[in-house]
């Protein structure tokens, strides 16, 4: 079994075939070839619900139900709820201690959230340490992999940062320590400013560059020796005993899923389709979906490239129906209504046993139960080995 991945679902409704193509699909492969923990993060769902919290219960048992439907298995993955494993809650907690707010300042999607969801009061300590809670998510699990879309990076790079900052803070021996102190006072007071912003360049930044200009600042001290100068280089590129793993994003390839009007599919764009769509509403919503505007009437031949019904195609359609639609739009040997017929067919042939699956699943409220009761069980042995590491070095483990 190789590296461990890691990732989370917010509970804040149904889900879309966006999310099946763009993020299901690529669970379904990692549990095949990791060991994963897969998480209901129904913590991160109040930081902006927390004002009406009644759909989130409902929600949370939804999506477990869709995940299970998809063919995520707990056999193979650890499907959880978030708050059931409080060390969630803890670990977010002792990372705040050292989470520089200007880290959680800078991060996009804190402004951009609080200006797109106007009718929320959004300035909340809660919201701001979003990046803390979702660090503790990925930490507990000494995750090499995080499977995240774009929109979440700058988190995960907070993620990052949180990992070294915390290995340089707490990842040495006492000895060590007071050997790099003592090296630092050497350094004389402008030696040791300039090799402290060296630091925080290079911590927050990752700027590579840093290095070299350290080596230069420390090769020219005469007052340090060899073995403090490797100390305090090591220390800089906060290199110590790795308490908590730094992670990779794994960044989910496929490509966006386009929605009903061409723009990526999105609850928020009106242009999604559920993942259990009633089929007579999948159809409806296929067939008026606009299209390239030059078949103005049925023998005005069209181009795929410029109809949103085109990026569907190829996301569903084989190799034969995909040329039959690009012969039969230019020459206006099929209409637009043969061309999103082939399409609804695939659409709801996929969806099928999806739906039929969530059914069954949904009328076993006890099953589900104790499916999350045992992922529950199983995320917290192993985050509780983390956070036995992480408060013996903050000087939690007196009793
Ligand atoms: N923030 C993620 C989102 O909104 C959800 C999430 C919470 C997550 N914790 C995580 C994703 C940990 C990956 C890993 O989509
Ligand atoms: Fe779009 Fe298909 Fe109509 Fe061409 S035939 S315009 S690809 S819906």
């Amino acid at each position: 079994m190789s590296a461990t991945v890691v990732s989370g679902m917010r509970p804040t409704g149904r889900l879309h075939l966006g999310h099946y193509h763009g993020v299901l699909k690529n669970w379904l492969r990692l549990q095949e070839q990791h060991e994963s923990f897969f998480f209901v993060a129904d913590l991160h769902a109040l930081t902006t619900h927390y004002e009406r919290p009644e759909g989130i219960r409902q929600s949370t048992w939804d999506l477990l139900v869709e995940w299970l439907a998809v063919g995520l298995d707990p056999e193979k993955a650890t499907l959880f709820v978030q708050s059931w494993v409080p060390q969630h809650a803890e670990l977010a907690l002792l990372l705040g201690m050292l989470t520089p707010l200007s880290w959680l300042e800078r991060v996009p999607t804190f402004k951009d959230q609080q200006e797109q969801l106007r009718d929320r009061d959004l300035a909340t300590f809660g919201f701001l340490g979003y990046p803390a809670l979702m660090s503790a998510d990925i930490l507990l699990y000494d995750a090499a992999s995080v499977p995240v879309g774009a929109d979440q990076v700058a988190h995960l790079e907070i993620c990052r940062e949180l990992a070294r900052r915390f290995n340089n803070l707490y990842g040495r021996s006492p000895a060590d320590s007071e050997a790099i102190e003592a090296g630092l006072r050497a350094l004389g007071k402008r030696g040791k400013q300039q090799y402290q912003r060296l630091q925080e360049r290079f911590q927050q930044d990752g700027d590579g560059s840093v290095i070299a200009q350290a080596r230069e600042l420390l090769d020219s001290a005469a007052s340090i020796n060899e073995a403090t100068r490797a100390l305090l280089l090591a220390n800089l590129e906060g290199k110590g005993r790795t308490i908590l793993i730094e992670p990779q994003p794994l960044l989910t390839e496929a490509a966006k899923m386009p929605g009903l009007d061409g723009r990526k599919m999105s609850k928020s764009y009106g242009n999604a389709i559920a993942l259990r769509e009633e089929p007579e509403t999948v159809r409806k919503k296929l067939l008026t979906m606009p299209t390239d505007p030059a078949r103005v009437g049925r023998h005005d031949p069209g181009e795929p490239q410029r109809c949103p019904v085109w990026p569907l195609h190829q996301i569903y359609s084989s190799e034969a129906t995909r040329t039959w639609v690009q012969e039969g739009c230019r020459s206006a040997s099929i209409g637009c209504v043969d061309c999103k017929s082939a399409l609804v067919d695939k659409v709801l042939a996929e969806q099928e046993p999806i739906r039929a699956r969530a059914e069954e699943w949904a009328a076993q409220p006890q099953r589900l139960r104790e499916i999350a009761a045992h992922g529950a069980e199983k995320a917290r042995t192993r985050a509780e080995q983390t956070l036995i590491r992480v408060r013996e070095v903050m000087g939690l483990d007196a009793g």
